[in-house]
């Protein structure tokens, strides 16, 4: 058969409220017209984020109730770390409550105002903990990366000449290098194997660590067998490991792909640096056997480790995302290309050409989904990069709303009304409004900032 079909049933569901127009004209209006300010039942379809909002499967459930909440030495914790270490066999697995706390603890021991860090493209909580250090935050990924149309297969991979032009000029200022799979912020593009060998083989010439951002390394592993040459045959558990034998550790948002709401780790092979991660574990998220989750949190996260490998769950993952994407594409709506594995990127630039990048096309195309269909996408663009660490404003290299899909929570039908509500968008897309930042805090102003739409 050529459907692919969920490969679960549904056993508990949530209603959705549905709204006016109207109503949602005055709840963005109360929102300062910032997507993070409304609330979560004022929204039909959230795409916010494929963060924290996957559904959990019974077995998940199931785990909770096994929990050991012992505070040291919980039987949960060496089951979470039996699980993390089949896939990627790190000496020390530090358990954290969600993605960025591991990126702060990690940044805290090795970077300071002198360092600086390279990635293929920083997510906004690691550049933000790197830039809270003093230390820069670079992006080195390909120059296909940033081309929104481009059909490159791998279009998260990094450019290894400049990354080896960096570490010639400055390697002591360096203390690691990052790789972020899938590469989120670059339109949720994959990373090659030759790629991250090829990296590492350069980290290597200089000593320096190479660590990956795995948030998304199952989507990342399910296109290296989809796409790169060699892996066709190989098991997704087993490209998974091929990539991390290539690294010397990981920040890791369980949130993402380990099907959980809550929970992520560091891991890394350094004695002494996971010495001091522990130490500041302690300090601010808990013990070393539980970190900044309850035992329960890391029984379902051993098994949704178990959950997000399985093929049928992959492959009917990239077909949903991809569906979407190509019916956009279909409707004339420009979305990076090729569609990636946890979200549908519309480069609202070439959408909404009449709006200068400084007039935010991506919050204002944001906004009308919101108004149209209850729609909740997420800018990411010049408002969520455009302010620099000294205050000014620079136009970010794309302006992209991030359609994100949650794992397992939404069906086709939910699908078929957010590109409905784009057909609608599409029409009159030369109407929609620049906006204005009214008020905005110093760091990760996306989140909080106020805004207006500017008059025409
Ligand atoms: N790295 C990447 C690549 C991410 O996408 C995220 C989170 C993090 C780190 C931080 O993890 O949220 O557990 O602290 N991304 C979410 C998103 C929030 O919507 O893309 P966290």
């Amino acid at each position: 058969m050529d459907t692919i079909i969920e490969p679960f049933r549904i056993k508990s569901v949530e209603p959705i409220r549905l709204t006016t127009r109207e109503e949602r004209t005055a709840l963005i209006q109360d929102a300062h017209y910032n997507l993070f300010n409304l609330d979560g039942d004022d929204v039909i379809i959230d795409l916010l984020t494929d963060s924290g909002t996957a559904a959990m499967s019974a077995a998940q459930w199931g785990g909770l109730m096994q929990g050991d909440e012992s505070y040291a030495g919980s039987s949960s914790y060496y089951r979470f770390e039996r699980a993390v270490q089949d896939l990627m066999p790190f000496e020390h697995v530090i358990p954290t409550h969600q993605g960025r706390a591991a990126e702060r603890i990690l940044m805290g021991i090795v970077a300071d105002e002198n360092a600086i860090i390279p990635n293929n493209t920083h997510f906004d909580t690691t550049r933000a903990n790197i830039e809270a250090t003093g230390a820069d935050a670079v992006d080195l990924v390909i120059a296909e990366g940033r081309d929104p149309a481009n059909l490159h297969p791998f279009k998260g991979n990094m450019d290894v000449d400049r990354l080896r032009a960096l570490l010639d000029e400055d390697a002591s200022r360096i203390p690691l290098v990052m790789l972020t799979v899938t590469n989120n912020s670059g339109g949720g593009q994959p990373v090659s194997l030759s790629n991250i060998k090829a990296v590492k083989a350069i980290c290597d010439a200089y000593d320096t660590p190479l660590f990956m951002d795995a948030c998304r390394f199952a989507e990342n592993a399910y296109f290296i067998k989809m796409r790169e040459d060699g892996y066709a045959d190989w098991s997704v558990s087993d490209i998974v490991r091929e990539m991390f034998a290539y690294t010397d550790g990981m920040t890791m948002s369980a949130k993402k792909d380990a099907l959980v709401n809550i929970g992520g780790w560091l891991a890394l092979n350094d004695d002494i640096w996971a010495e001091e991660a522990r130490n500041q574990l302690i300090l601010t998220e808990g013990f070393p056997t539980y970190g900044g989750l309850a035992g329960r949190d890391l029984e379902a996260i051993a098994q949704g480790l178990k959950e997000i490998v399985r093929e049928d769950y992959l492959a009917y993952r990239m077909a949903s995302t991809r569906y979407l994407g190509e019916a956009l594409t279909d409707l004339g709506v420009p979305v990076v290309q090729p569609i990636g594995g946890h979200a549908v990127y519309v480069d609202a630039d070439a959408l909404l050409p009449h709006l200068p990048p400084l007039q935010y096309p991506g919050q204002s195309l944001a906004v009308a989904l919101y108004l149209t269909g209850g729609i909740r996408g997420c800018e990411i663009g010049s408002v969520m990069f455009g302010r620099q660490p000294d205050g000014s404003e620079k136009p970010a290299s794309m302006e992209l709303v991030r359609l994100a899909i949650p794992r397992r929570v939404y069906t086709q039908s939910h699908v078929d009304y957010v590109i409905e509500c784009f057909e609608d968008i599409v029409e009159r897309a030369d109407t929609l409004p620049g906006y204005a930042i009214t008020h905005e805090p110093k760091r990760l102003r996306h989140f909080t900032a106020h805004f207006e739409p500017i008059a025409s």
